[in-house]
């Protein structure tokens, strides 16, 4: 059985019988929080870039688990130096753990971490995940673009649950995300990464309505919890 917790903005949680995995764990500076980092526990951390509502609270709650963290190389490795345990991987790459199969898909978007000292640091390329776990495999975009590629990793994956943005401003909105769901070809949808902020307000039922007869949309409220079936 897989299930999904939705902490809102990106943050998800995906639990099987032999893992918890978070991916984009933003929870503490989310202004809808529904649980604070401090009370998650979690085996696998998935970063899809180095932007802060993404990496969040990734190097607390991995060093406070010893959870290991899967970015993309040069995100891996900035948060190897932040004191986390990491597997770096990068786009096209899959790889096959005792839990389950991770793939990096590619994301059209930025990566860059800005630190306290306001400093930015380059994080290498941004990326979206496709995690296979009990013979279901979940899509998170990260932040994107809608993007030709999307089209391929719809041929080549059956998809049981696809977690796309629509927040618009900096990524797809609602009409791209469309577009996407027809690339794509999931099972289910549920949208992220909106009504955060202001500036990525949406509405998800205007984005469901548009979607009717190409996959089901499931508009999950932070906190809420779902099945991957
Ligand atoms: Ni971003
Ligand atoms: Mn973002």
């Amino acid at each position: 059985m897989v299930e999904l917790t939705y902490y809102g903005h990106s943050a998800v949680k995906i639990t099987s019988d032999k893992v918890a995995l978070m991916i984009d764990p933003f929870l503490d500076g989310n202004p809808n929080r529904k649980c604070c980092s401090a009370d998650v526990e979690a085996d696998v951390i998935c970063v899809t870039h180095g932007h802060g509502d993404h990496v969040g609270d990734t190097v607390e709650i991995a060093t406070r688990n010893d959870a290991l963290v899967i970015a993309p190389f040069e995100l891996a490795t900035y948060l190897d130096m932040k004191g986390c345990r990491v597997h770096p991987m990068h786009i096209g790459g899959a790889r096959t753990f005792d839990w389950g199969r991770v793939k990096l898909t590619p994301a059209l978007h930025g990566s860059g971490f800005i630190e306290e000292s306001g400093k930015i640091v380059y994080t290498g390329n941004p990326c979206g995940f496709l995690i296979t776990l009990e013979g279901k495999t979940i899509y998170h975009a990260g932040d994107t673009g809608l993007s030709a590629e999307m089209e391929v990793v719809g041929r080549m994956n059956a998809i049981d649950l696809a977690l796309l943005p629509i927040g618009d401003n900096f990524t797809m909105g609602p009409d791209d995300a469309v577009e996407a769901v027809r690339m794509l070809k999931p099972k289910k949808v549920v949208p992220i990464h909106y009504n955060t902020w202001e500036v990525i307000a949406q509405n998800p039922e205007g984005f469901a309505r548009k979607v009717a007869g190409l996959a089901p949309v499931e508009i999950v409220a932070p906190g809420g919890i779902i099945m991957v079936s």
